[in-house]
């Protein structure tokens, strides 16, 4: 089996090397924390991602995994590369210089290197990255040439937090961008344990599909979300009947011997606060600023934005709608993650929310089964309280507002509502709940308001 290496044990980074080592490969990640690399080489995941301590504990003990702090040692022997370092977006385009700090580092092994390999760039980049900026600099680094003496290509990765593991090990496809054909079957070999269909595209078009993969899924949320807002101006429309009418057009749900199939894109045609994660927001603004350097127009895609930065202060309107002044009410949020089965509060709805909130001088108190006090270092969240559990929050509180489908909070109901506040108020900022088991206190959803009497 070949060797592997992958510089940068992030989310991406650590299931990819990880489970890489599960189907046999020898891996070695490389990351400048060491106390991330403490952490694996103990076996333990630094990061909240089901199965990924069971894939660690495996690899780790038998030896097919470990982790170095330098990206050099890492490559040394590997016959692929993977960099999968961060690439943030700092407002106006992605940030490179980890992709470059880290073809810098492993530079001096690919000047050395006798086996032609292949550096594959995992990280998300805007089109044109791997030929512009990753070919050029390792050619003028390693003095080797590309095509001949090593190989680049681009590998996105399609991996959902919180499902990341399962979804490394049953991809739904694999994309491999090369401009020679032998590396990309180097590439492609490595995932010949999956039946998935290959992607093999020029780099510039594998790293186009991952952004339009994410920015097509960001714009069925905002699409969903603007409909969801002029059902609410409309009164009288319930967005969720809407959706749920949308969800059997046979286009989007087909039936097989009977039964419909209610795919998961479905999950993307829900009314809520908006979009959050490290990968969303980040690929629709860079998608746009990519865009707007070739002057290319993305008005779609900018609105997408629009949208979802209005979404969160929409929650904040339905509970002022509800109990009116904030100032010296207590409210709760529950959930501040951006999605349930992650700590990851990146881009999360919640914080424009409790900024928002708190910066109208409620006395704000949140229950995230992951996140605790990590949060109150967010600009404009120091002040947030946080509570041992959803009853502890709603206690004596005036609103409560769901932000995250976290599964326990199906557990709620009118009653305990009803007794735990003191005129209970329930604001649904997902449309998580069943509003007619809320009939007797007060429910309030995005996309919902009931009709009056001049509509
Ligand atoms: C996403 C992609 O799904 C994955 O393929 C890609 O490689 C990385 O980005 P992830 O960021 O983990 O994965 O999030 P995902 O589960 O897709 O959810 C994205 C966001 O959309 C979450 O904030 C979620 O709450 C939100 N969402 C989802 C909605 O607001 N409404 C919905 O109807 C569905």
């Amino acid at each position: 089996m070949e060797r592997l290496a992958v510089i940068g044990s992030g989310y991406v980074g650590l299931v990819t090397a990880a489970c890489l080592a599960d189907k046999g490969f020898h891996v070695v990640c490389a990351d400048k924390n060491p106390e991330i690399v403490k952490k694996i080489n103990s076996a333990v995941a630094p990061i909240h991602e089901k199965g990924l301590d069971d894939v660690l504990r495996r690899t780790v003990e038998n030896g097919r995994l470990r982790a170095v702090e330098s990206p050099r040692e890492a490559a040394q022997g590997a016959e692929i590369v993977f960099i999968a370092v961060g690439t943030p977006f700092d407002g106006n385009e992605i940030d490179l210089s980890q992709m470059k700090s880290a073809c810098a580092d492993i530079a001096p092994w690919l000047a050395g290197a006798k086996n032609r390999p292949v550096v594959v760039v995992k990280s998300t980049v805007v089109p044109t990255t791997a030929e512009l900026v990753v070919v050029p600099l390792l050619e003028k680094l390693s003095a080797k040439k590309a095509g001949v003496d090593f190989g680049v290509c681009s590998n996105p990765e399609f991996l959902r937090e919180g499902n990341a593991v399962a979804d490394f090990n049953n991809p739904d496809r694999i994309v491999v961008g090369g401009l020679d054909s032998w590396a990309v079957e180097k590439v492609r070999k490595i995932y010949a344990w999956s039946d998935a269909p290959v992607v093999a595209v020029n780099p510039r078009t594998a790293e186009m599909i991952k952004y339009a993969s994410n920015s097509l899924l960001a714009t069925l949320i905002s699409f969903t979300n603007e409909i969801a807002n002029i059902s609410y101006a409309a009164g009288g429309i319930d967005v969720k009947e809407v959706t749920a009418g949308l969800h059997l057009d046979f286009r989007l749900n087909p039936s097989v011997d009977g039964r419909r199939l209610n795919p998961n894109i479905l999950t993307y045609i829900e009314a809520g606060c908006g979009f959050g994660g490290s990968c969303f927001p980040k690929d629709v603004s860079s998608l746009v600023s990519f865009a707007k350097s070739l002057d290319a127009p993305a008005g779609l895609l900018e609105k997408v934005m629009e949208i979802n930065v209005k979404q969160p202060l929409r929650v904040l309107e339905l509970v002022k709608g509800s109990i009116g002044a904030l100032a010296g009410k207590k409210t709760a949020v529950l959930g501040l993650a951006f999605k349930p089965d992650t700590s990851d509060t990146r881009e999360s709805p919640s914080i424009p929310l409790v900024r928002g909130l708190l910066g109208e001088g409620a006395e704000v108190i949140a229950y995230d089964p992951l996140v605790g006090d990590e949060f109150n270092k967010i600009e404009g969240c120091g002040a947030l309280k946080h509570a041992n559990g959803w009853r502890d929050a709603v206690r004596g509180a005036s609103a409560a507002v769901l932000m995250t489908r976290w599964d326990e909070f199906k557990e709620i109901t009118e009653e305990e509502l009803a007794r735990l506040m003191s005129k209970p108020v329930l604001v649904d900022a997902r449309r998580f709940f069943d509003k007619k088991k809320f009939a007797r206190i007060t429910y309030a959803g995005i996309g919902y308001r009931p009709a009056s009497n001049n509509r």
